[in-house]
């Protein structure tokens, strides 16, 4: 017997899958933060159910951003700016997750190749304000970054992964959504 999915199982397969990220994953529009988290503007990102929002300011090109993704069990996430190409290789990266005594923790660091130390690392722009928290499944990471040097479009890519056993991110998945997390963001379009 050939194993061909009958168009019902792709059916429910379907209907399963927006169920799960729709359960999961509030989007921009709705998702509420306290008062001194105010942000202009959000975008929900294409891959890993993951959603950014920010305030630019223009006259320093500062963005202070929130970036949110689920949190997967013992995982890490990571939000970066690339300034020289759009790919992984060169981001300049906020990560945050819990450690093993069970607190959230957030650094920057730098993916210098395939398989990056994730030691904490000076980017090639200021980062402020950074901070991260969890609630409802999700990790959210809050930050100034800038002056960006080359203004608000920026190249963007986010990350989600697992933690070893020494609470040590491990390297990503390579699944279709975790290779394609990147794109082009202009922070000072609404
Ligand atoms: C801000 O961005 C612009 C490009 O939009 C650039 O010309 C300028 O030098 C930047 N200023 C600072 C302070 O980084």
């Amino acid at each position: 017997m050939a194993i061909v999915p009958s168009s019902t199982s792709i059916l429910f397969t379907s209907i399963f899958i927006s169920l799960f990220f729709t359960s999961c994953s509030q989007t921009c529009s709705n998702h509420k933060f306290t008062s001194e988290r105010f942000f202009t503007s959000c975008k929900d990102l294409p891959y890993l159910n993951a959603h950014l929002h920010w305030i630019y300011f223009k006259s320093t090109n500062q963005s202070k951003i929130a970036f949110r993704a689920p949190h997967t069990p013992k995982g890490w996430i990571a939000w970066a700016i690339n300034p020289y190409r759009r790919s992984m290789v060169g981001s300049q990266a906020l990560i945050a997750f819990r450690n093993t005594k069970g607190m959230m923790s957030a650094y920057t660091t730098t993916i210098s190749g395939y398989n990056p130390s994730m030691q904490p690392k000076k980017l090639t722009f200021h980062v402020s304000k950074l901070s991260t928290e969890y609630s409802k499944n999700e990790i959210t990471i809050f930050a100034v970054v800038g002056p960006l040097a080359h203004g608000p479009v920026v190249n963007q890519v986010w990350q989600v992964g697992s933690l070893d056993k020494n609470g040590v991110p491990m390297m990503h998945e390579m699944g279709l959504q975790n290779l394609q997390s990147t794109n082009v963001i202009d922070f000072s379009s609404l």
